[in-house]
């Protein structure tokens, strides 16, 4: 029998689906990349996929999932008369997985890090928060491994009780606050020394640093940041009401997505001089340069403290949407088989992510392709499976646009939004796609 679960309230889904989005990306991946690619520059690119192609593709899987309500791997062959099609989901399927692997390396390294500076909260280590050393942190493995552990089963345990209605009131409090603690701590650096040469860097695009490359990883990273390409985000709107704003979500989703991404990089680069650091550190940047900055500020430890335990909210509200698009799958509509399925995926998750957290300590010596295991594990998700899975999307759905015109009753509108977005759908978006996939590979 099925028993599928719905959101109960607009406010539910919202805050269920923003909570999908903001996570790493926003917050630790935009920063990081913008700092590899060239600062203003990538975040025009970045700016410019999100608006048009992240939006009209976020409206997309919301109204075809809200449409469809079941699971994507039915969903594709259901809207489109063609179950050849559920393969699409599988991409999805797949790159969720990969995905849920090395975030939960992330998710690891925030877990650690907390525990860090909980024990120099409370005096146990006479330490200081500059002398939390990322390069030895994340090397050691038996820190960071447990530190993986103990994100994939905080996650696993909240997919198993079912869907994530319990997190609502948590998330009203959290996403706030973590707006507070960011606006602070970017009221902080744009106080330092040479504060402006970083405000200068993120906000002023430099032409010559646009090329391909840096195409295709902003175009990967706007994906990432708002959970597109995987069918993530058809799931969370499969559990919603027919009478759930799917068009102002999606845009509210949108603007603070554009909001934390800004608000990160500004937490950072104008603290980059001040420091002696540069933008181009890596992954390790957000982790390098916080701890830093909260030590300016009174009562540091204990904000930075707060910090990531917001963070790490930030992440499992992610986390947890990546984990749900499998079990939906892998459970069909029956709630019975969800703690079996969490669990199963779960451990499988771990034993692939294993490797990608050991790859910045024991494994960093394996590289190839990308870089490191996690480097290629990154390459792989963002920016291969999540444009053919998008791509895919785009063009099963331009198919069956005229199907999704008439239940959704889009193309009633005034505006004539719906012939803009149509457009965009089923020509614009894969021509974009595709060139800029194609392009990177010549
Ligand atoms: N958007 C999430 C983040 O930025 C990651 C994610 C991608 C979640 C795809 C679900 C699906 O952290």
């Amino acid at each position: 029998m099925s028993q599928r679960s719905q959101w109960k309230s607009s406010t539910g889904f919202i805050l269920a689906s923003a909570g999908s989005a903001i996570g790493l990306g926003a917050l630790w991946k935009f920063p990081y990349m913008a700092g590899m690619f060239g600062g203003g520059a990538f975040l025009f690119m970045f700016l410019a996929f999100t608006i048009l192609v992240g939006l009209p593709l976020l409206i997309m899987e919301f109204a075809v999932g809200q449409l469809g309500r079941t699971y994507t791997t039915e969903l594709f062959g259901q809207l489109t008369g063609r179950k050849w099609l559920n393969g699409i989901a599988w991409i999805g399927n797949l790159a969720v997985f990969v995905l849920f692997s090395f975030y939960s390396v992330i998710g690891g390294w925030i877990i650690v890090y907390f525990g860090f500076v909980l024990a120099q909260l409370f005096h146990i280590v006479p330490t200081h928060l500059h002398d939390l050393q990322f390069q030895a942190i994340i090397s050691q493995p038996l820190y960071v491994v447990t530190g993986q552990a103990i994100f994939i089963a905080l996650t696993c345990g909240i997919v198993m009780r079912g869907m994530q209605q319990g997190l609502e009131k948590a998330s009203k409090l959290m996403m706030p606050l973590l707006l507070v603690f960011l606006i602070i701590i970017v009221v902080k650096t744009l106080s330092l020394d040479g504060a402006m040469d970083g405000v200068r860097f993120l906000f002023q695009p430099r032409v010559s640093e646009i090329n391909m490359e840096s195409m295709l990883f902003a175009l990967g990273q706007s994906f990432f940041a708002l959970s597109l390409g995987t069918t993530g985000m058809m799931t969370y709107a499969s559990y919603a009401s027919t009478d759930m704003p799917i068009k102002t979500s999606a845009l509210t989703i949108l603007i603070m997505n554009i909001a934390i991404a800004i608000l990160a990089g500004l937490a950072i680069f104008p603290a980059l001089e001040t420091f002696g650091y540069q933008a181009k550190e890596g992954p390790g940047l957000l982790f390098i340069i916080l701890p830093l900055v909260f030590e300016k500020i009174q009562f540091g430890t204990l904000f930075y403290a707060i910090f990531l335990v917001l963070f790490l909210f930030a992440a499992l509200t992610s986390s947890i949407s990546l984990l749900e698009l499998n079990v939906s799958n892998f459970t069909r509509n029956n709630n019975r088989k969800r703690p079996t399925m969490a669990l199963i995926i779960s451990l499988a998750v771990f034993i692939v992510g294993v490797p990608a957290t050991l790859s910045f300590g024991p494994l960093s010596h394996i590289q190839f392709g990308a870089g490191s295991i996690f480097d290629n594990m990154d390459f792989v998700f963002s920016n291969i499976l999540l444009p053919i899975g998008a791509l895919a999307s785009t063009l099963a759905i331009g198919y069956a646009m005229e199907k999704v015109r008439l239940k959704t009753g889009f193309g009633n509108d005034p505006l004539k939004l719906f012939a803009i977005w149509y457009i965009f759908i089923r020509y614009i978006l894969p021509v974009v796609i595709l060139l800029v996939f194609i392009l990177q590979l010549v």
